[in-house]
């Protein structure tokens, strides 16, 4: 750029010399009545400023232009990565071992215990027993069920009303569900891939917990 500006300075000092015949022609009140060679030399130094002002402008221009295009393709990358997490329904992550249904994150217990024991440890795992809100929600979690086995949810016998409670303090709509199985003291219910049943609270089964889950972590936070 230096380079350019130098050899415009003297191409335009030349042009001036050789245009000397032409310089005294013109308008006195222009150059304000010096000799021609002092107008030359305004003339030379107004072109020079010309010329770097164009240079600078032409510079900056340039300069804008580069960093729009970046911002534009950062903006780009950014949007493709949401759409690589964000976009897609699996927004919602579940902890190692734990499967996401819907909604939830379900862990299926691999050894058995008692219903109280099954209570205890999804608290300790921060979860509960499962809830089952529907018969949508209870097929939903038989698919997930490849064996025989039987497994506690968070409804048991509420002996004071001889009603079936689910652990969040509400009472089972027997409409939409239904128990098979005695409603006798101590009772506690498990889902099959038959269906839910009751049983003595003290039999040793598996358990299905019940979490939240979180929102997939965006792995491209520092991308701006
Ligand atoms: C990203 O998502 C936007 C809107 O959600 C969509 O218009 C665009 O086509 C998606 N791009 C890709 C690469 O999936
Ligand atoms: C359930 O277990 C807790 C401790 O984990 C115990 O305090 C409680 O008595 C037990 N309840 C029944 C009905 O077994
Ligand atoms: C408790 O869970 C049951 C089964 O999912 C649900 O129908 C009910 O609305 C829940 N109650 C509260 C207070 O969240
Ligand atoms: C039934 O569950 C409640 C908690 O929802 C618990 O307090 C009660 O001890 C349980 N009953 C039995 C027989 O385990
Ligand atoms: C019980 O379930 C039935 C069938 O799903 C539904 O129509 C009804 O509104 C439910 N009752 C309550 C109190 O949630």
């Amino acid at each position: 750029m230096d380079r350019q500006v130098i050899y415009a300075d003297l191409n335009l000092s030349k042009g001036s010399y050789l245009e000397r015949p032409s310089a005294p022609s013109l308008p006195r009140d222009i150059c304000q009545g010096p000799p021609w060679h002092q107008c030359a030399l305004k003339l030379g130094c107004a072109g020079m400023i010309l010329l770097s002002l164009i240079v600078i402008g032409l510079s900056i221009s340039v300069i804008l232009l580069r960093q729009n295009l970046s911002v534009e393709e950062s903006s780009a990358e950014v949007q493709e990565n949401r759409n690589e997490t964000t976009g897609k329904p699996d927004l919602l992550e579940c902890p190692k071992q734990w499967q996401l249904l819907q909604e939830k994150c379900l862990f299926f217990s691999h050894t058995s215990n008692t219903w109280n024991y099954s209570l205890g440890d999804c608290s300790k795992k921060e979860s509960s027993l499962l809830l089952i809100q529907d018969p949508e929600e209870l097929t939903h979690v038989q698919k997930l069920i490849h064996n025989e086995f039987l497994f506690w949810i968070g409804l048991n016998l509420s002996l004071s009303e001889n009603k079936w409670k689910w652990i969040n303090g509400s009472f089972l709509n027997t409409t939409a569900l239904h128990i098979f199985g005695y409603t006798k003291e101590n009772s506690c219910v498990y889902i099959s891939l038959t269906g839910l049943f009751s049983e003595d609270c003290d039999t040793d089964n598996k358990w299905i917990c019940q979490k939240e889950p979180k929102p997939a972590i965006n792995k491209v936070c520092s991308g701006s």
